[in-house]
């Protein structure tokens, strides 16, 4: 829609205007060179990518347009090498829009147990939900957001508000995933921390440009850069960047993100897809290092494109090199090679727009009709892991008198709220989950996907109950308070239910535009918690949210005996709490998210109204690196829960604590230069790409030919070729080897960063009487005036027998004890004194050492 020069000349003319944040240019696109293991990969992508026409690769960057195929994404095919174009498909837990699929755990729910061999597992089982249905990239995992404002919609689809935690899930999801023959994505990159005006314009409001997230270069690499390291130095194969902007440049065209930081000082290898609508030029973005749009068109079905036959003209122009356009090939095939896509691929077996069995190929356009659905059946048998990943997230945060587990004796039994029962319009009644129908066991938006079915509570906790031989009801009227006080007065054990819903924004549900409105429970379940433990004296609390809410009002109530987080998890929701109320699982989850005591207790919040006039809203991340347990620690704020807290049925002591400083190599910045830019075929002449004659111009599909040798013409850009002598931004087109990043030289950034500069053990022992999981955390104080007091930097999850002792160890690398340092431009230990603590939560650390690195 709009020259990607003429947006960046307006960005950096209004930043200088108004003094708004600024994104420096960063120039060239570094080009894939096979660094660490991706040489093999790289070396295949190159003989593939060797063999095509201009045409061919811009076919493999080009999403083909809004519904113009099967999948979310789709790029073109490639006939001469028969080989069928990229399916891109949502979400980060489980495949969307198709049946026969499992609905997995969100991601906070994989945060909250702790465990990366769990998120290896349901990375893995996704990935293979993936692969059987043909899908080439899977659109998760998620570190943006990271979680900066408790009620970000999205928060619940990443894992948590901490780089450490979020990052060894990231990786390990990645891990999984990949492990099973599917591109892993790392998103949204970056800064991506709330759904209002991420896309500019919302609801009420205009603005001509979607929200800046202005991030200080510190708080991007100690805070919002971090996982997203660990997703690069996981092998991850591809990154979408995100709708807002960053500095007040798009996400998707800031040169300095992603050529300067995740190509260069990253030295990722993988390539770079945009987010959905996120391309706001076709030059500019591919300069600044984009390597694939989607879904393809300027606007969704608009059948015009800024890449397809755009991106050919530009290259045939001489604005974007030949040596970009082959880059981005090989980047999209390495990642395709590295994860063994060869290997692995079967067709396309279900279609996103339609669970028919026949239908459209080409859904907008109506053309095609074919059998687009075979129903294949993927699910396996990860409804086991899916049940076992719910315990396991499990967070028991109030548990008095030991009220739980339950005993199995229990003679009459209330189960009490909507959130405990069905969604009267069906297990998928509202499209996208965008309704707060029924127990809530995902959130909304693209990040879900269709439940083959859900356990509910109800259904779960009545089935103990009966086998049991007690009674049972349920009030799942959420207005039914009266009849909700009647029955709780005959109940000896009332278990209320209550959730706190968020989503994707560009759905509404009861007002909230993807963020939280606030941080209370919805349909005033707190009446309903008061109601019944007015006239039960043994009332258990059990909350789906998708992060915290404020509890301070009823938590104190003498009546309320226990409270767990279940968070969102999934289709075996009530399966899995069934698990843990009655024992059979002893809950060893831990809350990934602080729970403050009041909204104010956060300090930051969510930019709900416009606050740069007509202009893009700007989110100053004026509190730097101090997000969740980092601010309440620092302003001094007590929490109701601190990050890294849960209770057990057993309770554990930790001893012996030994911080064992180990000899490393001595930091060495990376020096020299990269090759020059690799060319891998040969641009013919324009007429070589004009439309074949033969060709059946599907509706509004994007296509990588031109309509005629006019090169102007065929773009149909008003400002083609506009000013000429300024369009290409400075250094962009230059091939020449360029240095290396001091801070890089390996995916995942420098090799040293990685390098163990610490052991520390610690002996853990289970003083209870029935076996549990412990989960031990390292927190490290890095002793500077501007640091947090702690940050978290390895964890571990243990099964610990009554009695039992565990010593555990684990390490601490250089990048743990690190900062950045912004005039050096790389990582620096300061000399300032390391303090390394251990215990069971970011407050309770009974453990403390000095660490005097060697
Ligand atoms: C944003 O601006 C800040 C302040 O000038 C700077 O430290 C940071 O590096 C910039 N980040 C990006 C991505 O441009
Ligand atoms: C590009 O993809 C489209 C759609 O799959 C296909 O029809 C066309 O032949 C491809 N073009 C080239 C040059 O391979
Ligand atoms: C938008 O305006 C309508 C009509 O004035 C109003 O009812 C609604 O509450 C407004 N929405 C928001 C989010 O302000
Ligand atoms: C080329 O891109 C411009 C926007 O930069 C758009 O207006 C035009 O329609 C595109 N042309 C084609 C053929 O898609
Ligand atoms: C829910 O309870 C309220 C209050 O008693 C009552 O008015 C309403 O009819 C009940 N809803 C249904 C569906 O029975
Ligand atoms: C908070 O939002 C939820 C969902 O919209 C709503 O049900 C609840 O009443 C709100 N809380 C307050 C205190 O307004
Ligand atoms: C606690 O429950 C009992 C019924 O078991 C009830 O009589 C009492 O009033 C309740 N306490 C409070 C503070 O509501
Ligand atoms: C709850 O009330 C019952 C009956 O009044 C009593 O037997 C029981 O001990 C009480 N439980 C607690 C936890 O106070
Ligand atoms: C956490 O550690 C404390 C000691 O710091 C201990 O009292 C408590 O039992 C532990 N919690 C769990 C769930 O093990
Ligand atoms: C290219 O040709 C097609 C088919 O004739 C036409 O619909 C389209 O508008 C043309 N594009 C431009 C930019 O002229
Ligand atoms: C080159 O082609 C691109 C894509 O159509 C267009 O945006 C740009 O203005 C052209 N530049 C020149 C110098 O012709
Ligand atoms: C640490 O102290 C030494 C000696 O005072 C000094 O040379 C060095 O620059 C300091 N390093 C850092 C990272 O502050």
């Amino acid at each position: 829609m709009r020259n990607s020069w003429l947006v960046a000349l307006a960005t950096v003319a209004i930043a200088n205007a108004d003094n708004l944040a600024y994104s420096p240019p960063a120039y060239p696109a570094p080009w894939a060179n096979g660094q660490g293991d991706w040489a093999d990969a790289y070396q295949k992508a190159v003989d593939f990518v060797s063999q095509l026409t201009l045409a061919e690769k811009v076919n493999l960057t080009s999403g083909v347009g809004w519904e113009g195929g099967q999948c979310v994404g789709n790029t073109g095919d490639i006939p001469s090498q028969n080989f069928r174009g990229f399916c891109m498909q949502d979400s980060p837990l489980g495949v969307r829009f198709a049946d026969y699929v499992s609905a997995f755990p969100a991601g906070v729910n994989v945060a909250a147990t702790w465990s990366r061999d769990l998120a290896y597992a349901r990375g893995q089982a996704m990935g293979e939900e993936h692969r059987g249905k043909g899908v080439d990239i899977q659109l998760g995992p998620v570190a943006g957001p990271l979680g900066r404002i408790p009620e970000g919609g999205r928060n619940w689809e990443g894992f948590a508000p901490d780089p450490v935690l979020t990052g060894n899930m990231m990786a390990s999801t990645i891990e999984g995933i990949q492990d099973a023959g599917v591109i892993a994505c790392a998103k949204h990159y970056i800064g991506n921390e709330q759904e209002h005006f991420r896309q500019g314009s919302q609801q009420n409001y205009t603005v001509s440009d979607s929200i800046s997230s202005n991030i200080d270069d510190v708080t991007l690499h100690e805070l919002y850069l971090w996982p997203f390291a660990d997703a690069v130095r996981a092998g991850v194969g591809s990154f979408m960047c995100s709708y807002n902007q960053v500095n007040n440049s798009y996400s998707c065209g800031n040169s300095y993100l992603l050529n300067h930081v995740l190509k260069g000082e990253l030295d990722f290898q993988g390539f770079v897809m945009t987010d959905w609508g996120a391309q706001h030029s076709g030059v500019g973005d591919a300069l600044a290092g984009a390597d694939m749009d989607m879904p393809g068109d300027v606007a969704f079905d608009s059948g015009t494109a800024f890449w397809g036959s755009n991106l050919t003209i530009a290259v045939l122009n001489g604005t974007v090199p030949e040596w970009r356009v082959d880059d981005m090939a090989v980047r999209i095939m390495s990642a395709y090679f590295k994860v063994g896509r060869d290997r692995s691929r079967v067709p396309v077996n279900f279609d996103s727009w339609t669970q028919d069995t026949y239908g459209n190929e080409y859904y907008y356009a109506g053309e095609g009709w074919t059998k687009i659905n075979d129903h294949v059946d993927v699910r396996g048998d990860h409804a086991q892991l899916i049940r076992q990943i719910g315990s396991s997230s499990a967070v028991l945060l109030k548990n008095t008198n030991g009220a739980l587990p339950l005993t199995g004796k229990e003679r009459n039994v209330g189960v009490f709220g909507a959130d405990a029962g069905s969604n009267v319009n069906g297990v998928d009644g509202c499209a996208d989950r965008g309704c707060d129908d029924g127990t809530l066991a995902m959130g909304w938006g693209s990040g879900t996907d269709n439940f083959p079915y859900l356990v509910t509570p109800e259904q779960a906790i009545e089935a103990a109950v009966i086998q049991n031989g007690g009674l049972f009801t349920a009030v799942t009227n959420q207005s039914g308070i009266d009849f909700a006080q009647k029955a709780a007065a005959q109940a000896d054990t009332c278990l209320v239910f209550g959730n706190a819903d968020s989503g994707e924004g560009y759905i509404n549900v009861d007002g909230n535009v993807g963020d939280r409105n606030n941080l209370t429970l919805w349909q005033n379940a707190e009446a309903m918690i008061g109601a019944v433990a007015g006239e039960c004296n043994n009332t258990i609390v059990v909350l789906h949210t998708v992060g915290p809410v404020l509890v301070e009002s009823w938590l104190h109530h003498p009546n309320i005996t226990a409270v767990l987080w279940a968070g969102l998890p999934g289709q075996e929701s009530g399966n899995a709490l069934v698990d843990v109320l009655y024992g059979k699982v002893n809950p060893g989850g831990k809350t990934p998210f602080t729970w403050g005591k009041q909204r104010s207790d956060w300090g930051v919040d969510i930019i709900y109204t416009p606050n740069n006039g007509e202009g893009p809203p700007q989110q100053d991340f004026t509190e730097g690196i101090f997000i969740d347990y980092r601010h309440f620690d620092k302003a001094n704020v007590t929490p109701t829960w601190e990050f890294g807290y849960g209770l057990s049925y057993t309770t554990f002591s930790f001893s012996g604590l030994n911080v064992q400083p180990e000899p490393a190599a001595p930091y060495t910045p990376a020096t020299g230069k990269t090759g020059a830019a690799p060319k891998f075929g040969k641009v013919q002449g324009a007429s070589a790409y004009v439309y074949p004659d033969d060709i059946n111009r599907i509706e509004a599909f994007i296509y990588p030919w031109i309509n005629s040798t006019d090169l102007h013409a065929s773009s149909g850009d008003p400002n083609y070729g506009w000013p000429t002598d300024k369009y290409v931004p400075k250094g962009a087109q230059d091939h020449s080897p360029q240095r290396v990043h001091p801070a890089g030289g390996a995916p995942g950034g420098n090799p040293g960063l990685y390098d163990v500069v610490a052991t520390v053990s610690v002996d853990i022992t289970n003083t209870g009487s029935v076996a549990g999981d412990e989960v031990p955390q390292v927190y490290v104080s890095l002793g500077g005036p501007n640091d947090a007091p702690k940050v978290l930097r390895a964890f571990d999850r243990l099964t610990i027998q009554p009695g039992q002792s565990k010593t555990w160890t684990t390490t601490l690398t250089r990048r743990d004890v690190s900062n950045w340092d912004t005039v050096r431009q790389n990582w620096v230990v300061t000399n300032y004194t390391k303090t390394v603590y251990v215990g069971n939560s970011s407050r309770k650390l009974p453990l403390k050492a000095t660490l005097i690195l060697k």
